[in-house]
This record gives C-alpha cells, structure tokens and sequence, in this order.
C-alpha cells in the first residue's frame, strides 16, 4: 500500500459515516481522479468501501488480509516488526529473507518480519514441506543475535512460547509445547516452528526464525497427517480470529523473551518452556532417520537437548527427530 493510499484510508477509518471524493482529495492534497484511483486499489486490498455519487465514500468492512497497515494497529515492539514486508502469495517467507540477507547486510533488516497470506513451497522441519494455505499466519523474522551460537536453540523456544502464551492469553486454551518446539492443543498440532541460520566457525551472520499458524483454517482446508494430527485456531475457538491483532500480541511476547536471551537469562526461558512441555515426564516414541525407541522424557539439557530414559536405564540424549507422546 502506498503512502496515498493509507493516508486515504486512515481518513476512511477515522470518519464515522460517508466522506466526499472532493474533501479527501483537499485532505490528501490530490485529484478527485486520484482519490478514486487509490479507493479501488484499496478495494483490491480486500476493504470494503461504499461509494456513492452524492455522499462519497465509506468504509463498511476492513480487510481480512494480514496487511502492515491492520499489525501496525496493534504491535507495540521495540523493533521486531518495525519493518513488515506482506506478500499475497511467494513460494516461502524464508526464501525471500535468505533472498533478502544474500544481497544485503542483515544486521540492517534485524527485527524485520516477512509475511505470506499464502504460500506454495512452504517447507516445514527436517525438510518437510509446509502446507500454508490462505487463512493462516505464515513469517519468518529477520534476526542477529548476539549470543553464542551453542544457545540458538532458546530463540525457537522463546519463539514457542510465544505462541502458546498467546493462544492461552488471548482465547484461554491450554496450548502446549511438544519438544522441540510445536504447539499443540490437546493431541493436535496448531503451530510449528523452524529456524534457519548462516555461520561461519561460530559468528552467526543471522538467523530466520519461520512460525506458522494454522490460525483461520477451516477443517476442509486442513491437510492432516495420520503421525501429526492438525487443528486450526478456528477449529478450536468456533470462529475466526482477529490475525492482525493475535500476530502483534505474539510478537511482543517473543520480544520480551528474546531480549531476555540477549541479556543471558537462559534459565528463564528454559523453565517457561518446561512449564508449558507436553513432551516432559512423558513416555515417548522418539524417531530419527537411523532409529525408533522408547522411553522417558526426562529433562531438557542446556543446549535444547531431549533427556531421555530407556527401558533398560539408559540415558539418551535427543537434538533432533520427532517426539510423540504414547
Ligand atoms: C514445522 O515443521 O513444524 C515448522 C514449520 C514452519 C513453517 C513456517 S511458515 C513461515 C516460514 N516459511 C516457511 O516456508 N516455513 C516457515
């Protein structure tokens, strides 16, 4: 949305009832052909906006679309978010950031945030691909962080908690967090997350963290799996939920967390996450390309790890794989 075109439309969303083509374009400082041009571009935009011949024109129904224009309404970051990229349709949010952070330096799009209202190669964990119609919340945030790269794995977990405390704040649902880092309410899986990073030796030149949300997806358009049963928050609230708002409030929990692994508190971060773990103190199947076994689920180590109790005592440590609870 160009700069015309907001301003035009925060008079729309300011002005209770109908307003002249001829007093907005005094307001904005353009033509009456203009404002009419930017009133249809804002229709494109999924607003609904009235016109009539004697009375101007008036916005009935905002949009429903995951514009910068509707998050910026509710976000009160300090700078993840400042910069909200939107696309109405791209392969992946995490190609356009790698795409992005190939050409120019990261440290400048730091906190920056890429969002898809749909995407046709979405890819998920351990090279799956992502299923993300339109209806969900589908970004990648731009980060570098300054902490040790052995310590990233508290940046997924800041990233999960998150977006259970969010869904728990905003609709009171128990969501939960099953190792490593999906969100899950009841037996179903709502959210995932991943995180994609360049390094060299151990400078992280900069991260992208990927969320998706299955937020306003109805059961028809859900594509489950027999291992990974999915629901939608729409599923689960009964109707469809404010993306815009749910998305802002999400990222300043992330923000608040994130700050804090900056400052070195991972203990904190680490005893939320445990908090809300569906997978601790739990027996578990756990599945990696070279093996399947079971046991208990027994702590979480420092570097993310999945502690883990076998039958015959044991201990294996777990960085990555799939967990289910049995
Ligand atoms: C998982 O497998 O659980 C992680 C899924 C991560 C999906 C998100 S959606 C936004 C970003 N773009 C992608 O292609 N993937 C991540």
């Amino acid at each position: 949305m160009n700069e015309t075109s907001e301003k035009i439309l925060n008079i729309l969303e300011e002005n209770e009832g109908p307003i002249s083509g001829e007093k907005i374009s005094e307001m904005v400082g353009v033509t009456r052909s203009a404002v009419w041009k930017h009133i249809n571009e804002l229709k494109d935009l999924g607003y609904s906006i009235e016109s009539s011949r004697s009375k101007g024109y008036e916005l009935t129904t905002p949009t429903s679309r995951l514009l910068p224009h509707e998050i910026k309404k509710h976000i009160n970051t300090e700078f993840i978010g400042k910069d909200i990229r939107y696309f109405k349709n791209t392969p992946s949010t995490t190609w356009v950031a790698k795409d992005i952070c190939s050409k120019e330096d990261a440290e400048n799009f730091n906190g920056t945030i890429l969002i898809a209202e749909e995407q046709t190669g979405g890819v998920g964990r351990l090279g799956r691909a992502w299923f993300s119609p339109s209806g969900g919340i589908w970004l990648t945030i731009i980060l570098k962080p300054t902490i040790p790269i052995d310590k990233l794995f508290f940046v997924t977990m800041a990233a999960s908690i998150a977006v259970a405390r969010t869904i728990r704040r905003m609709y009171d649902i128990g969501a939960l967090i099953k190792w490593p880092n999906d969100i899950y309410i009841g037996d179903k899986k709502v959210s995932g997350i991943l995180l994609e990073l360049a390094a060299e030796s151990d400078q992280i030149h900069y991260c992208l963290l990927g969320i998706g949300i299955d937020a306003n997806i109805k059961p028809e358009d859900l594509q489950s799996s027999l291992q990974t049963p999915i629901t939608s928050l729409n599923i689960e609230i009964g109707h469809d939920i404010n993306r815009a708002e749910f998305l802002a409030k999400m990222l300043k929990e992330f923000e608040r967390r994130y700050q804090l692994i900056e400052d070195g508190e991972y203990k904190a971060i680490s005893r939320e996450w445990k908090s809300l773990s569906l997978t601790l103190e739990k027996r578990v199947r756990i599945t990696t390309p070279r093996r399947t076994f079971e046991g208990e689920a027994i702590d979480l180590d420092e570097d993310g790890a999945l502690i883990v109790k076998k039958d015959n005592g044991k201990i294996e440590r777990i960085l990555s794989g799939d967990c289910t609870p049995i």
